[in-house]
């Protein structure tokens, strides 16, 4: 049998997997519901979640990586108690992956476009209502978004092709360097301008009487919207970084290697608010703006800074590297999941995938236009439905799965899981936490993941 993958250094294991995480949720989700949600003391509530809840379900998604040597289609299958149904996760990671790339693919694909669009000086000169329109053009052009969005696909599997090592590693190395440094550039740019300190505050300064603003409906919703964010950003409970623990070698501790994954994801977000919340407030204009927040609101504030082109350019480059790092790895793990389930070899595989994700993206691209009348009450757009069943459901319940698994005796237990995460050099996972992970986080996330429900069921009943 072919030898399992390994990364080349720890370092490539880091960078991969912190690919894998810092994505459009860091750079685009999370700024824009920060926004909405009030800044700084929502920012308090995520860095809860992703600390108490994410952490110890990312180090349980690499440990049955590295115990299995499987992605996520067999892993169950090697470690699940004899006669258990452990193994219908493979369709969790299945469905999961496939779906998150569905609509990942097409704003990845925005953010090439606006790359392209801001160098080539599309937005010079324009005012607001033309760099809005310039939005809206594009997602009213069937062709162009379907285009930006096979593009993606195929530079993403063009890269899974190359292997492990010569591909996803070392192409995700580069991005994420790169990534880093003009990151470092835009803050300095953004927190220098004249006006930022407004924009400062908001972001690090928290004010709590605006998550209560709305009442305790008001609250639940941004509890909901907070641990989906943690979930969402760590792309935990569907086996998307399961995978990377499969290519890991003993030498090192687990727990260490998944906070050190978490500190890296989230540097990169609070510094991504760093770039556009004081940019927003030194011009002028609305950091709540939803979703167009990257595609409207900033073009605008380039538009009226000095040298805007360049610094436009390698914002959305920037954004462009992050999206295509995720895209990459979950490409990895979508190929490897057909590895392991079906026994193809990768260029067999490349090509299947290639197809199937292609397909499946276009629902998306096309939601904007033709399938514009496509909508569930409640939920929003095609793109809006699959980032719902992805990021409020498949998450938090393949999360839900993941640790039950590892902390019951009916699953792999609690002493295989030690004995896994354990070995090598490194930190150890916390003892205290067991009888957190293993109680009170089940009955914590049912009681979200209910009350993130109500609201929308109420909808539908008119209540
Ligand atoms: N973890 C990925 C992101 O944050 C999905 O974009």
């Amino acid at each position: 049998m072919a030898q399992r993958a390994r990364f080349s250094s720890n370092i490539g294991f880091l960078l991969v997997s912190a690919g894998c995480a810092i994505g459009l949720g860091n750079v685009w989700r999370f700024p824009y519901i920060t926004g909405e949600y009030g800044g700084a003391a929502f920012i308090l509530l995520y860095i809860f979640f992703l600390v108490l809840f994410g952490l110890p379900m990312l180090t349980m998604e690499y440990t049955v990586g590295r115990a299995s040597q499987k992605s996520i289609s067999r892993a169950f299958d090697v470690l699940e108690p004899e006669g258990t149904k452990w193994h219908f996760m493979r369709w969790v990671g299945f469905i999961g992956n496939f779906m998150l790339m569905m609509f990942y693919t097409c704003v990845a694909g925005w953010m090439l476009n606006y790359f392209v669009k801001m160098s080539a000086g599309e937005f010079n000169g324009m005012d607001t209502a033309q760099v809005g329109g310039v939005f809206e053009a594009m997602l009213a052009n069937p062709g162009e978004v379907v285009l930006w969005t096979v593009i993606v696909c195929v530079i993403g599997m063009l890269v899974c092709g190359l292997g492990v090592n010569k591909g996803v590693e070392r192409i995700t190395k580069f991005m994420m360097c790169a990534l880093f440094v003009i990151l470092l550039v835009l803050v300095i740019r953004a927190v220098t301008l004249p006006g930022a300190e407004g924009g400062l505050a908001f972001y690090l300064m928290p004010d709590f009487s605006k998550m209560f603003a709305n009442g305790p409906g008001g609250f639940a919703e941004v509890v909901y919207a907070a641990m989906g964010q943690s979930f969402f950003t760590l792309s935990i409970g569907i086996g998307s970084m399961e995978i990377f623990g499969s290519y890991l070698g003993k030498e090192r501790r687990i727990f260490g290697q998944a906070l050190s994954v978490g500190v890296l994801d989230t540097i990169i977000a609070l510094m991504a608010g760093l770039i556009i919340f004081p940019a927003c407030f030194a011009f002028g204009v609305d950091p709540g703006s939803g979703p167009g927040l990257v595609f409207v609101t900033l073009p605008n504030v380039f538009a009226q800074m000095w040298l805007g082109q360049l610094w436009g350019a390698l914002f959305f480059l920037f954004m462009s590297f992050a999206a295509l790092s995720t895209v990459i790895a979950v490409f990895e793990n979508i190929i490897a999941m057909f590895m392991d389930y079906k026994g193809w070899d990768r260029p067999k595989t490349v090509r299947i995938a290639l197809v199937l994700i292609t397909i499946l993206s276009l629902p998306c691209a096309l939601g904007f236009n033709v399938l514009a009348g496509v909508q569930v009450p409640g939920i929003g757009d095609i793109q809006g439905i699959e980032d719902f069943i992805v990021s409020n459901n498949l998450l938090p319940l393949g999360s839900l799965v993941f640790l039950l698994f590892c902390t019951r005796k009916f699953g792999w237990g609690w002493k295989n899981f030690i004995k896994e995460v354990d070995t090598g050099e490194g930190m150890r996972f916390p003892q205290w936490m067991h009888g957190w992970v293993s109680y009170c986080i089940p009955v914590l996330l049912i009681i979200v993941f209910v009350m993130g429900w109500m609201p929308i069921i109420g909808g539908w009943l008119g209540l």
